[in-house]
């Protein structure tokens, strides 16, 4: 078995890695999955506590693709793809049961420190932020395209905007003389809306609703959270890493209550019918000298479920 960590350490540094791993309980002859591979941190902890043991990797991300490609391993399976189709992915590889999922969700360093994808306020970059380029609604599409009550709709739901009526007019008028192209376009016509001296905040929750636009991602999450009930065995662990509340929101219904929304369902008798116990009361943080080293750790929640 060949591990070139080094070679992965720039792409991402991985959030809690320890507690991660750790919440696993693994088994090392045991089957897991890491539905974010991104630059593999997470996965080569857990191909080194592996004997026999299997560890298949997802990533819809093309550049994770190149990084899986430097594992050398009879213990590794690396599937090119959104982790909504996890059972789909399980079953080609002639599985049907693990003994725990860990998902580290959002972007990689990597992702948001190159601009041309699009994702950073920091940089001008074309308004992209697919994770995957082989779809076609981009940032420029939504931005673009969406009528005034769906954007809206995005810049509440996803992004909490406070004013997010006023960012969707703002959007549709500035567009009728100039379509947006890059990210620089899209921040100068929202400066003038963005609260002042909270500019950098507001323009992050824009980038993080049309984000979770593009990808999709509150509907991959929902497909996800149910199809690692039913492929995780009994006394299996879910592992979930997210990096907002809504995420968080999500992770924490399922875990607790079967479901993402709403509230948990009851038998005949009046048993809970839901696949996971929780076992973290409370979101594990990362640790101050953590978050010193690596601020992207500061925003994460752990939660940590295990299987009935
Ligand atoms: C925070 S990074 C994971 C970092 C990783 N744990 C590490 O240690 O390097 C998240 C990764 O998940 C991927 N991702 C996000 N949503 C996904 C989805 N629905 N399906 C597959 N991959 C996804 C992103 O492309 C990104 O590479």
């Amino acid at each position: 078995m060949k591990l070139e960590a080094t070679a992965m350490s720039n792409y991402h540094k991985p959030v809690m890695l320890q507690q991660c791993v750790a919440g696993l309980n693994i088994d090392p002859e045991g089957i897991y999955v890491d539905a974010t591979f991104g630059g593999g941190g997470h996965s080569l902890k857990i191909l080194e506590e592996l004997k026999g043991g299997k560890l298949m990797a997802f990533d819809q991300d093309k550049d994770s693709k190149h990084q899986a490609e430097s594992i050398v391993s009879h213990s590794f399976t690396f599937c090119s793809a959104n982790f909504m189709h996890l059972k789909r992915y399980l079953k080609l590889n002639g599985v049907s049961k693990v003994n725990g999922i860990l998902a580290d969700l959002g972007v990689s360093s990597h992702q948001i420190d190159s601009p041309e994808r699009g994702f950073s306020t920091r940089f001008d970059g074309p308004l992209d932020m697919r994770m995957d380029k082989a779809i076609s609604t981009t940032a420029a599409t939504i931005v673009n395209e969406y009528s005034e009550i769906q954007l809206h709709k995005v810049f509440g739901m996803y992004g909490e905007l406070k004013n997010a009526k006023t960012a969707a007019r703002s959007i549709v008028q500035h567009r009728v003389s100039t379509p947006f192209v890059s990210t620089r376009d899209l921040k100068a016509a929202l400066l003038p809306i963005a609260p002042r001296g909270k500019e950098n905040k507001y323009f992050a929750q824009v980038f993080q609703a049309l984000r979770i636009e593009v990808n999709d991602e509150m509907k991959a999450l929902e497909d996800f959270l149910h199809q690692c009930g039913e492929v995780t065995k009994k006394d299996g662990r879910l592992v979930i890493m997210s990096y907002h509340s809504l995420e968080d929101r999500m992770v924490k219904n399922y875990m607790n209550k079967g479901k993402v929304f709403g509230d948990v369902e009851k038998d005949f008798y009046g048993n809970e019918i839901k696949p996971f116990k929780s076992i973290t009361r409370k979101p594990i943080e990362a640790s101050r000298e953590e978050v010193e080293q690596n601020s992207r750790a500061r925003s994460a929640k752990l939660r940590i479920a295990e299987k009935i």
